[in-house]
Order: C-alpha cells, then sequence, then structure tokens
C-alpha cells in the first residue's frame, strides 16, 4: 500500500470544519487590520531562500526540500513565506504602487525536519508581512493581531516572549562578547552547540540540553549591547503592548531561527503542546527588501503553524464546531422511482438546498439510517400512494411532525423551513 510521505498529513473530511473554523477567524481578524491577502507559488528559485533565510541556518543548510527540474535549474519548495512576499513584493513593485504594503497569507510550508507532534514536514502557515514603514506601532500591530487570532481561536494558556536583536552592526560587537564569553567553556557545551559556535553563535541560546542552558543562562545579554535606536523602538512597542494590555514577556535569549531579524522579534509559545510549543513567531527585517534586490524598504511580520495551534485549541478544548448536517434526505420507496427522485433533487440543489439521497439502492430503513447519520433535518418519502397523486410525506426530524405535500411545493416547504430554521 502506499502511504502518504512521512510527516505529511491528509487532512480528512471530518475535521475540515475545523480548519474552515481557523480560517475564517483569521481571515476575519485580518479584515479588521485592512491586511490584503498574497498567494505565491508553491515552488521558487533555491537561491531565494538561501539569500533571505540565511545559508548558516537550520532551515537552509538541513531542512529544504531542494531539487534540480528537467531544466536543471535549482527549486525548493517554499520553508517559509516571508522570503516568498518580499520576492513578489519586489518583482511586482508593490512599493511603488502603494507606499505601505500590509498582506497576510495561508499556505503549506516545507521543511524537512524529524517529525514528531507538532512537527511536519508539510505543515501550514498562516502570516502578515508589513512593507514599507519601520514604525514600531506595526510591531505592536503584528503581535497583536496573532494574539487576537489565538484568542479568538479560545486559547488560553499563551505566552508573548520579546526580544530586541538589533542593527547587525551591533550584534556583531555582542557576538565578539558572546564568543569571549565561551571561549574557555566550549567543552562544556553539547556537539551541536559546538558547531553553533563557528557558523551560528546566537543559536546556542536555542539548545533545551541542560549543559547548554547552564552555561547560556551567565552570558552577556543581547538587550545590553543593542543600539539606541533599536533600544528606544523596543521601548516604544514594550510601552504600546502595556497599554493596549497584551501581556509580554522579555526573553533575551529569544534569537530565532532565520537570519534577517533586525529590532523587535516576537514567540507566542503554548503551554498546552508539549516541546514545539511556538505557535507563532516574527518580527522586524529592516535590510531583507534591500538584500534580496529592491529599494531599502523596512518590513515586519509574523507566521504561526496551523497544526500546532490545532493541537493547542484540542488540549484546551478551547472551541467546537457545530457538527455537519443536511437540509434534506429524500427516501426513495421504490427503486424504479429513484431517477425522478434524482431530478427533485437536482431542483432543489439549484436553489440551494443541500440535499442526499440514496444511490446504493438500499432499503428504507437503511436510508433513514443513512438520512439520522447525516443529521437531516427533513426526511421526503419518495412514492407510494402519495406519488401517484403528485404528493409526498415529509418528516421534520427535529420534531417528528410528518405531513403530506405537493410534490410541485417541496422547494416552498424546504426553503421556507430552511430559512425559519436558520434565522
Ligand atoms: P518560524 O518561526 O520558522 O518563522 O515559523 C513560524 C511558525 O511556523 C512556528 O512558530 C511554528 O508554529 C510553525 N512551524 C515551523 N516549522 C514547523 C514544522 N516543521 N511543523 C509544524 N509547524 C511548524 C517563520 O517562518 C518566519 N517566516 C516568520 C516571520 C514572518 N517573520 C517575519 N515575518
Amino acid at each position: 500500500m502506499i502511504k502518504a510521505i512521512k510527516g505529511t498529513k491528509d487532512i480528512l473530511p471530518d475535521s475540515i470544519e475545523k480548519w474552515k473554523y481557523v480560517e475564517s477567524i483569521i481571515s476575519l481578524v485580518f479584515k479588521n487590520y485592512n491586511y490584503k491577502e498574497i498567494r505565491t507559488p508553491i515552488f521558487e528559485e533555491t537561491s531565494l531562500f538561501a539569500r533571505g533565510i540565511g545559508e548558516e541556518t537550520d532551515i537552509v543548510g538541513k531542512e529544504m526540500y531542494t531539487f534540480e527540474d528537467r531544466s536543471k535549474t535549482s527549486v525548493t519548495l517554499k520553508p517559509e513565506m516571508t522570503a516568498s512576499v518580499v520576492r513578489a513584493f519586489i518583482q511586482h513593485s508593490l512599493g511603488k504602487k502603494q507606499s505601505l504594503n500590509k498582506l497576510y497569507y495561508i499556505s503549506p510550508m516545507f521543511r524537512q525536519e524529524r517529525p514528531q507532534a507538532g512537527r511536519l514536514r508539510e505543515f501550514h502557515q498562516f502570516g502578515a508581512e508589513a512593507l514599507g514603514s519601520g514604525s514600531p506601532i506595526l510591531d505592536v500591530e503584528m503581535i497583536t493581531m496573532a494574539y487576537d487570532i489565538l484568542s479568538g481561536l479560545g486559547l488560553k494558556d499563551l505566552t508573548i516572549k520579546i526580544n530586541s536583536l538589533g542593527t547587525p552592526e551591533s550584534r556583531q560587537n555582542y557576538i565578539q562578547k558572546l564568543k569571549e564569553y565561551l571561549i574557555d567553556k566550549e567543552s562544556l557545551l553539547s556537539g551541536e552547540s559546538k558547531e553553533r559556535m563557528s557558523k551560528n553563535i546566537l543559536r546556542i541560546f536555542d539548545s533545551k540540553l541542560e549543559n547548554d542552558i547552564e552555561v547560556m543562562q551567565k552570558a552577556p545579554v543581547l538587550l545590553d549591547y543593542i543600539d539606541n535606536e533599536s533600544k528606544e523602538d523596543f521601548e516604544k512597542v514594550k510601552s504600546l503592548l502595556t497599554s493596549s494590555k497584551i501581556p509580554f514577556e522579555i526573553d533575551a535569549s529569544l534569537v530565532r531561527g532565520l537570519d534577517y531579524y533586525t529590532k523587535t522579534t516576537f514567540e507566542i509559545v503554548s503551554g498546552k503542546v508539549g516541546s514545539q510549543s511556538a505557535l507563532c513567531g516574527g518580527g522586524r527585517y529592516d535590510l531583507l527588501v534591500e538584500q534580496l534586490g529592491g529599494e531599502p524598504t523596512p518590513g515586519t511580520g509574523f507566521a504561526a503553524g496551523i497544526e500546532r495551534i490545532l493541537i493547542a485549541c484540542e488540549n484546551e478544548n478551547s472551541f467546537e464546531v457545530p457538527g455537519s448536517s443536511i437540509n434534506l434526505y429524500i427516501v426513495c420507496l421504490e427503486k424504479n422511482l429513484m431517477s425522478k427522485a434524482y431530478e427533485k433533487a437536482q431542483i432543489l440543489r439549484k436553489n440551494n438546498i443541500t440535499i442526499e439521497l440514496d444511490y446504493l439502492g438500499r432499503s428504507i430503513k437503511a436510508q433513514m439510517r443513512e438520512a439520522n447519520k447525516l443529521n437531516a433535518k427533513y426526511v421526503l418519502f419518495f412514492g407510494g400512494d402519495e406519488y401517484k397523486l403528485n404528493k409526498a410525506q415529509l418528516k421534520n426530524m427535529e420534531t417528528g411532525e410528518q405531513e403530506i405535500i405537493e410534490l410541485k411545493n417541496i422547494l416552498n416547504k424546504v426553503k421556507n423551513n430552511y430559512a425559519s430554521d436558520n434565522s
């Protein structure tokens, strides 16, 4: 049997309603903040991500689905959206059409990570990017939108962590200090952290290993080394979050796994999803547009993982979607009337009535069982003596009431009932 690739998941019909509900909250919040949807291709030239995210990051170094297509171009399934959005922004000169572009997306992403609960190889992100303003108010807007969506889904066990990574120059000074601090402690670090010493030293803060954590706890703090402008912007972010009553913590070890960040960064973690606790992450990236060949344009954004959010929602029992139902089930009492029943169904379907009938030649009892299983609001008994008089029995499945109606009136009957049920 051929199975889905490890780390990928089918979203089956019984969980679609949950996904649609989550997507409806996402779109609603982004609409309230006037973000416009953008869709970009599933794959891009590999160099976009290598240059955008950074050669030394785990994503680019270890996790990308990269292959040569038939014309020998190296292409990569997108591991994240920021680089793609920036590419589209530059390619279509969006900055010339509008000075501030507020964009959002919902899309599958691909990273070849070791699969575990909340960590997949194909997963879905939603996120936003605002290109064209360096205002810290937009950083707060990103944090607030993410928080609005997560709390809109009923999640409560959330912690917002914020930090500032400063400018690359101020970070270089800090990296020098960190190297000096770690030089005589290298032997205490794990193999992976030793490797990060030369490649991406800040990421040692991401280690979950006890020894590494102990060493890093006493390390110099990046926030003490960032430039004045980054510091001022960080203060503004903190004060606006406070006045907006958005709870947050400062996490000086929050370094993020992508190289493009400048100034304020953040993550929102859940206490209810185990080790893969980051539901969303983001921050400012004021140099990325220029780095990818565009006019210097500041940017800020975030992305969140829908599968992780759904785990948190399940564990917090945070929302329930109503079970699905249909409006009418036609129980066909005589097999030779099946085509006629189908014709009736078609008239009703064209009038936007959700309707089902039997295609399997089942007994009347089995058809009733199916009507119950589908949570049909009404059942029409098609056939018998009534049919000869162009009539049929219509049963309201909620009240149990049954009446004889003229077949030509079904639409009105069902439509009226449907309308009054949904009022
Ligand atoms: P990221 O932190 O790499 O940031 O990913 C954002 C979120 O995507 C994570 O917090 C997590 O919920 C989800 N996620 C990441 N990897 C996986 C995975 N393998 N399985 C399931 N969920 C996953 C970014 O992608 C940046 N582009 C965010 C951003 C936008 N920064 C600025 N603008």
